[in-house]
């Protein structure tokens, strides 16, 4: 029987998540496990499978936060080059699961294929982004979706297509699969009209939302058609500090951390937004962002 002692040489024990993650918080992970071939992330999710151990996924880190006690089994990050490939042929791209989002972007870009561009300032990996469906007002990554290669929990390699796929508002029907690559149909544009869109968005974006802070994009989803960043900016709560971390005064549905916050601060500041959202709007905030 294997066992993941058969991993050593891509395995790290006790690694502190913190510095793969956006708001650079949270404890460590028991394994962090990055396999560098397919053959190889497939022996991993077998043995976890065959020793019970739960896997948890980590893409760009930029939609997590991880508790400060970090987490028990094996969190596995596949992002070694042989998954981060990107490749273009006619109006189809093709991108590994570990590839970032904003390289497959400007590549599509570049080579005058429209649609990716709506995607921008959006940070993280493919694989991320496909399984949260991530977008924003102007699209999300869901609708240019053609087929998709993954591993089931068994470790057994499926290709999911069509009326396999499903995507809603930052969700999809992949959540229990380990993601290797995807397939992308665009449309031919011009790529100057393409990068005058892309830089238009680019702009209201960092207008509005906090980037260059550390954070983890949007705490909350957006209820069906309201706001949770003015629902909490009406609930007062804009600027609001625990510890060190604070509800971004550009835009309430960000938290920053500042230097020396820990989890249990942002923790806490998401429960207090809860709680006065929902006091005084009657609404009930669904996280966006996963936490570990
Ligand atoms: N607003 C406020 N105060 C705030 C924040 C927003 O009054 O503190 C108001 C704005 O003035 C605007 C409205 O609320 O009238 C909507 O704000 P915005 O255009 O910033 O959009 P959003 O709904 O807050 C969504 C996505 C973002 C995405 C932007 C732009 C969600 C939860 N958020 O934000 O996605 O970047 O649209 O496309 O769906 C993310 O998912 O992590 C994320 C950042």
């Amino acid at each position: 029987m294997s066992s993941l002692a058969d991993f050593s040489e891509i395995t790290l024990r006790d690694e502190a998540l913190a510095p793969y993650c956006w708001m650079k918080l949270g404890g460590p992970a028991q394994y962090l496990i990055q396999p560098r071939t397919l053959d190889e992330l497939i022996r991993v999710v077998q043995t976890c499978r065959e020793v019970d151990i739960p896997i948890r996924l980590l893409g760009g880190g930029s939609n997590l936060l991880v508790r400060d006690e970090g987490v028990s089994g094996v969190v596995l990050r596949v992002c070694h080059d042989s998954f981060s490939q990107i490749t273009i042929e006619g109006t189809r791209a093709k991108a590994g699961a570990g590839a970032l989002l904003s390289n497959l972007m400007s590549q599509t870009v570049k080579a005058g294929l429209a649609g990716m561009e709506t995607l921008v300032g959006i940070p993280g990996t493919v694989g991320g982004a496909l399984i949260g469906n991530a977008g924003g007002r102007g699209g999300d990554i869901g609708q240019f979706v053609e087929s998709v290669t993954a591993l089931t929990q068994n470790g057994d390699l499926v290709t999911r297509a069509e009326d396999e796929l499903s995507f809603a508002y930052r969700s999809s029907n992949l959540d229990d699969l380990i993601l290797i690559d995807a397939s992308f149909e665009l449309q031919k544009d011009d790529p100057e009209e393409i990068t005058r869109r892309m830089r238009k968005l680019w702009i209201t974006k960092k207008a509005t939302q906090p980037y260059s802070f550390q954070s983890a994009g949007c705490i909350f989803k957006n209820p069906r058609g309201m706001s949770a960043g003015l629902l909490v900016d009406q609930a007062g709560l804009k600027g609001t500090r625990i510890g060190n971390a604070e509800i971004s005064d550009r835009h309430a549905n960000f938290i920053v951390a500042h230097p020396g916050a820990t989890s249990q601060d942002v923790l806490r500041l998401i429960d207090l937004a809860r709680s006065k959202v929902s006091e005084q709007f009657g609404v009930d905030l669904e996280l966006e962002i996963k936490i570990w």
